[in-house]
């Protein structure tokens, strides 16, 4: 049997921090599933865990001075930053992190992550105030509109028993989150349904027009009550903001959320299911339509002009009717239907029969199913996972992945579904 990373070669850079010790296990891990691993030690990691260690795991000479003479005529920084299929980055340090966003060239780890031109995966970990400092958010959103890849940081029990985000992602995450980047580049190399056509990597949506929808709805009851959903918008937004990186003329319809508007991208925002949809009919035309919103399925059947009050009796009853469907809606228009309609199913059971139910029923050409039930924590959640369910019923499922890298390799996937 193949395995997954079989013959895939990865340079292993390893950042300085009490979580140096899992990247040993990481080896370990993905070289079960088949890859080769080259490690290379930052000064910092060399103060926890040896050369001589990551080296034994490796069955590979690790390498570690960005000066030694011997090395760098031996192999050199540049045919390091060449001679592999996919660079990983673990632990990444807040460090390495703003060495890696300002293009620092300041070590032999920061030099090849600049002369590279491999995909870049990054597991973060660091003390949850450093993760959480204005400066680390500013440097991971470059690195993410530079196209690298993320997977963590979790939560959990810091070395300082402080308790969030900033440990290391567990080694069998960090192996998932390599084999899906992997497969994500090999886009259109073989997924049945899923294959497109190979894409321009650096703006695959240039040209194309985008309309996705985000966030709750809610839906009046009466001057201030309404009814809504846990929706955050982050999915949906995270979409919207891909598909603008990838060049596409986005608009982005959303309910109410507390999250700021993706850069370079039309907000529309909206409250009600049939504002969302009436603002969806004039957004159109578009190429892809992304109906990520969770829309509520009903509305009070009649609003209240003023505040309904305690009369002391029974409470008045709530009457609910049905909302219109936009991505049944949509999907079902004749003249101007977006060439890729691509719905989400929020299930809490039986996601995936559910699923596919739900793709015959919408109209949509693609369904991303996710597992919204509360243990999941997806609904408000900062990461999800999802299962992209096709027409015929194939499912790819994917690692549980932070949000925005969902959206950046959903686009990827619906780029390379277009038609030319
Ligand atoms: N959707 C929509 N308009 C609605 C309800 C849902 O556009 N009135 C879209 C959502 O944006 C999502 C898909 O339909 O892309 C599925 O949403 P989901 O809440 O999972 O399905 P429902 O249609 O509400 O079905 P059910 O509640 O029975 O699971």
């Amino acid at each position: 049997m193949t395995r997954p990373l079989q013959n895939r070669r990865i340079l292993l850079v390893i950042g300085g921090g009490i979580a140096a010790y899992k990247a040993l296990d990481l080896i370990r891990r993905l070289r079960e599933r088949g890859a080769q691993v080259r490690p290379l030690l930052t000064k910092g990691a060399q103060e926890f865990v040896t050369p001589l260690a990551a080296a034994a795991l490796a069955g590979e000479r690790a390498h570690t001075d960005l000066f030694d003479r011997a090395e760098e005529a031996d192999i050199g920084h540049i045919k390091l930053a060449r001679d592999a299929d996919a660079i990983v980055v673990a632990p990444a340090t807040a460090s390495l992190m703003a060495r890696m966003a300002t293009g620092e060239a300041s070590d032999l780890a920061a030099t090849v992550l600049l002369a590279t031109t491999l995909p870049i995966l990054i597991a973060p970990a660091m003390n949850v105030r450093m993760w959480q400092h204005p400066a680390t958010r500013r440097n991971l959103a470059t690195l993410k509109g530079d196209g690298v890849h993320v997977v963590g940081p979790n939560d959990g029990a810091m070395a300082e028993a402080e308790f969030g985000p900033g440990r290391l992602a567990e080694p069998a995450e960090i192996a998932d989150a390599v084999e899906a980047m992997l497969a994500g580049d090999d886009a259109g190399s073989g997924f049945g349904f899923l294959a497109g056509r190979p894409q321009n990597p650096a703006r695959p949506l240039a040209g194309r027009r985008v309309l996705v929808t985000s966030g709750p709805t809610h839906e009046p009851i009466d001057p201030v009550r309404y009814l809504a959903n846990r929706s955050s918008g982050r999915q949906g937004h995270a979409i919207a903001a891909a598909a603008a990186a990838a060049g596409a003329e986005v608009t982005l319809v959303s309910g109410p959320v507390q999250i700021p508007d993706p850069a370079g991208v039309r907000v529309i925002a909206v409250e009600t299911a049939r504002a969302m949809l009436a603002a969806v009919e004039t957004a159109l035309p578009a190429d892809i339509a992304v109906f990520t919103a969770a829309v509520g399925d009903w509305r009070p059947a009649s609003v209240g002009a003023n505040k309904i009050k305690k009369d002391g009796g029974d409470p008045a009853p709530l009457v609910l009717v049905e909302n219109p469907d936009i991505l049944a809606t949509i999907a079902a228009r004749s003249s101007d239907r977006p060439t890729l309609v691509v719905g989400f199913a929020a299930e809490t059971d039986d996601v995936l029969a559910n699923a596919r139910r739900k793709i015959a029923r919408k109209g949509c050409d693609l369904l991303v199913a996710n597992d919204v039930s509360a243990s999941g924590g997806v609904m408000g959640g900062l990461t999800n996972t999802v299962h992209l369910v096709g027409r015929d019923g194939s499912v790819e499922t994917w690692p549980t992945l932070d949000k925005d890298e969902v959206g950046r390799r959903l686009v990827a996937r619906f780029a390379a579904l277009l038609p030319a």
